[in-house]
């Protein structure tokens, strides 16, 4: 496997999860009583799965190979790729922020506006930066690394998998993604 089509294959479990954030979303935005667990649990993936692994794959390996094959960072699709990761976090600890007090039980309009408007940035934002990255980015990259460079990032992302998040802990993301995908289903049938 190449390691950009590993990095596809995180990218499919992070929109199941960000398709997740919109239906809790849209819920909340209905009026529903959404469980703080859906929100929480979306939020712990964002932070380990999606950033501290996935994000860490590409920042500290993947650019860094690219720049050193020529392609430059600054005034090109790298340079645009770091400035979407940081939006992101930015969206992600304005929403955190909000949650929290949802979760202490605060239901007044601005937190629950806190957290579906930056949800909903969040989730245009990631959305659109993977389909550039799918269609751009990693096609430069297919275009300009050698099958051993392709072969080097996909041993270091293993890696990261085993030091960074620890041993079984993508799988048990996965698992988590499947289980809120029921647990949003349900709340949709109940209404
Ligand atoms: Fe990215
Ligand atoms: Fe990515």
């Amino acid at each position: 496997m190449r390691a950009t089509e590993a990095l596809k294959e995180d990218h499919r479990v992070i929109e199941r999860m960000l398709r997740v954030l919109f239906v809790a979303s849209q819920q909340l935005q209905r009026g529903e009583e959404v469980d703080p667990q859906i929100f929480s649990k979306a939020l712990d993936f964002i932070q380990n799965f999606s950033d501290k692994c996935h994000h860490h794959k590409e920042e500290d390996n993947l650019f860094p190979t690219l720049q050193q094959r020529g392609v430059p960072k600054e005034g090109g699709p790298i340079g645009m790729m770091l400035v979407e990761h940081d939006e992101g976090r930015q969206h992600v600890r304005e929403f955190a922020s909000a949650l929290d007090k949802y979760e202490k039980g605060d239901r007044s309009p601005a937190v629950k506006n806190g957290i579906i408007s930056h949800v909903m940035s969040f989730v245009q934002l990631l959305s659109q930066h993977i389909d550039k990255e799918d269609n751009i980015l990693y096609a430069i990259a297919d275009d300009v690394l050698s099958a051993a460079d392709q072969a080097d990032l996909v041993h270091r992302f293993h890696e990261i998998e085993e030091n960074t998040i620890g041993p079984g802990t993508h799988e048990r993301y996965v698992k988590m993604v499947d289980d809120l995908e029921r647990a949003v289903q349900r709340q949709s049938s109940r209404t």
